[in-house]
């Protein structure tokens, strides 16, 4: 029979907790998540479990991500499901603060991260990342835990929250681990859900569009062609619009469009009618 895991709500619970585990020397990892949890964070979750002594999930639509412009009611939500879904892995504490929790009457703080949230995502949701930072730094101070584990098909969330985590000398690690794929290669996402039928035909052509630039990088191709093809070969599969398609360096995420032996990353935001799809690999 799995385990249920407690789930807990305000701050001061949590910390009560914490220092239980604490107590007897517990190493602890954070899993954060906006909960509609598909089997990609389930496999962070089993990561933190190898990892350390007690896992955390958090499930928080944080709405300090979202722009006025960008719909956090039509955000999906499904607590029951994440529960049960947690539960089978044996998770050790679920923490689902409110909004009034999290963001208390008065609340005036924000994290502001520096150059690697201003392209990219940065550039075409100016808001996201300080609100992202925000509420990470926020839970790693709720939490305190050893590690925070991330998926890296949120690719530059993972570079800025490392910036954060290194800048303000804050405590933990972060342990980015791999996106987690249907076998036609979409990357796993909560947003898939919001996917026709003939979109979701179309939406593996993301992940092939990308690898194929990320090939024709490592062989020596042309880098602004190869990103050119990609975006026309994008909208000639049915891709309505390509927000970015570039090839950076992996860990300053500055663009590169010659030559070099740095690890590089191909990132990617493309819309499929009213989704808007992300994904990257590596060069
Ligand atoms: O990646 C997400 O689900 C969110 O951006 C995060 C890290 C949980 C912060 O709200």
């Amino acid at each position: 029979m799995s385990k249920s895991a407690k789930i807990i709500r305000s701050v001061k619970d949590l910390r009560k907790q914490i220092a239980k585990w604490r107590a007897s020397e517990k190493s602890i990892a954070l899993v954060p998540t906006m909960g509609a949890l598909h089997d990609g964070h389930i496999s962070l979750v089993k990561l933190a479990k190898k990892k350390a002594d007690r896992v955390v999930v958090s499930i928080f639509v944080n709405p300090s991500q979202f722009a006025p412009t960008e719909d956090l009611s039509r955000y999906p939500r499904d607590e029951t499901g994440d529960l049960n879904r947690l539960n089978a892995v044996e998770t050790d504490l679920v923490w689902a603060p409110d909004v009034s929790e999290m963001y208390p009457d008065g609340f005036s703080t924000r994290v502001t991260p520096g150059t690697t949230s201003q392209n990219l995502e940065g550039e075409f949701r100016p808001h996201h990342f300080g609100g992202v930072a925000t509420v990470c730094c926020k839970l790693f101070s709720q939490v305190t835990p050893d590690m925070a584990i991330f998926g890296e098909k949120d690719y530059q969330q993972l570079v800025v929250l490392r910036q954060m985590v290194c800048d303000l000398n804050l405590p933990l690690t972060l342990v980015g681990a791999p996106t987690r794929r249907e076998k036609d290669g979409l990357a796993l996402s909560s947003r898939n859900t919001y996917l026709s039928v003939q979109e979701r035909d179309i939406a593996p052509s993301l992940y092939a569009a990308i690898s194929d630039v990320a090939d024709k990088v490592s062989e020596g191709a042309d880098i602004s062609a190869s990103i050119a093809a990609a975006k026309q070969k994008l909208i000639s599969n049915g891709f309505t619009k390509v927000d970015y398609l570039e090839v950076c360096d992996a860990d300053t995420l500055v663009p590169i469009v010659t030559p070099t032996d740095r690890p590089l990353r191909v990132l990617v935001a493309a819309w499929l009618g009213k989704t808007r799809l992300i994904d990257n690999v590596a060069v």
